[in-house]
């Protein structure tokens, strides 16, 4: 058995439009390790979901897809063809922004959580995978989950409701955890909660993670190691500790200085970080390095490709820049 559960080289994603081909994926690179979590980050619409989706065969009819090379759990597999579809809810289980959207309003949470274990345990027995659902709910931290199960999605909260979503995504024991914003659409404290159950989990299953998020704080505190996106390119990637402390790309460094410190104290003269300028236009994206027009560093040799550099300890970054 290999230690790496899933490897993607050189993956392109591009939607045919009205006489324009817009590029959202260029030559994405991502490996994922047994055990191991990792995220990516970057800003709205740099095509974060996009490489989820992907994964799992979820991408949109007018979406077409490359890759050098694919394949989770040893085997190879083809992005573009229903391969990825089949892993979904079997192999691959996502837990997504808004909880709403897995759970079905006209169902109970209980019946909710066995059917979802059927594609994986078919042979088990209803009562069975009634005791299996609420053993995972009640340690996903819903109180009261023998009753709780008899509810539906409604008399549940947000944060409650995104903790049925990762239940569901646990009762498939899934060799792969997707996660993508899966805070995003509650409030600070109930955020915490969520991002605690998920660490909890973290330190309890075998499963690897991706998590997919804006936020560094969040990658920081569930991951290993992070993959960096910038319109749909990685510009930087390595283990988290490196490349929070010591980001290499521009693009990490104005990334990581937009981040807000819930800790420091509010200071309403003091303007929030942004990053000047716009993402470029995905039907239009420029020759050479991609963050040059919002780049403080850029230069002449900007215009051409900028090469990836390896800084060691696994951290490298796409920049002509070498990196003090
Ligand atoms: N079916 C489609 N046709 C054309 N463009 C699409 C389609 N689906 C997504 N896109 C474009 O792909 C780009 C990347 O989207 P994606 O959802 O992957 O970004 P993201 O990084 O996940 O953003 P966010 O943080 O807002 O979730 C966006 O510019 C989006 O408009
Ligand atoms: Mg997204």
């Amino acid at each position: 058995m290999t230690d790496t559960l899933l490897t993607i080289e050189n993956l392109n994603v591009s939607y045919r439009g009205d006489g324009n081909t817009a590029h959202i994926l260029n030559g994405v690179d991502i490996t994922i390790r047994r055990g191991q979590s990792v995220g990516l980050v970057g800003e709205s619409g740099s095509g974060k979901s996009t490489v989820a989706f992907a994964m799992l065969g979820l991408l949109a009819g007018n979406a077409e897809i490359s890759a050098d090379r694919a394949a989770f759990d040893g085997h190879d597999t083809n992005l573009a063809s229903d391969e990825p579809t089949a892993l979904r809810g079997t192999e691959i289980a996502m837990i997504f922004q808004d909880p709403m959207t897995a759970l079905n309003p006209m169902f109970t949470i209980g019946a909710q959580l066995v059917d979802i274990q059927r594609r994986r345990f078919p042979k088990e027995n209803r009562r069975k995978l009634w005791a299996r659902a609420e053993a995972v709910l009640a340690d996903v931290g819903v109180q009261d989950a023998a009753d709780r199960m008899h509810c539906y999605p409604h008399e549940f909260s947000g944060g409650m409701r995104q903790r049925v979503v990762i239940a569901m995504a646990l009762l498939v024991e899934p060799k792969l955890l997707i996660a993508d914003e899966p805070t995003t659409a509650l409030d600070a404290t109930i955020e915490a909660q969520v991002v605690e159950v998920l660490h909890r989990l973290r330190q309890k299953t075998a499963a690897s993670m991706l998590v997919v998020s804006h936020s560094m704080g969040l990658i920081a505190e569930l991951c290993d190691s992070v993959i960096v996106m910038y319109a749909g390119t990685v510009v930087e990637s390595g283990p988290v500790g490196d490349v929070l402390h010591r980001p290499r790309h521009p693009y990490t460094r104005a990334l990581l200085d937009c981040e807000i410190d819930p800790y420091a104290a509010f200071d309403p003269s003091q303007d929030l970080a942004t990053i000047p300028g716009n993402v470029p236009d995905p039907a239009r994206r420029p020759e050479g390095c991609i963050f040059a027009g919002r780049c403080p560093s850029r230069h002449y040799r900007c215009r051409e490709r900028p090469p990836r550099r390896q800084v060691g300890g696994g951290q490298s970054y796409s920049c002509w820049l070498e990196a003090a």
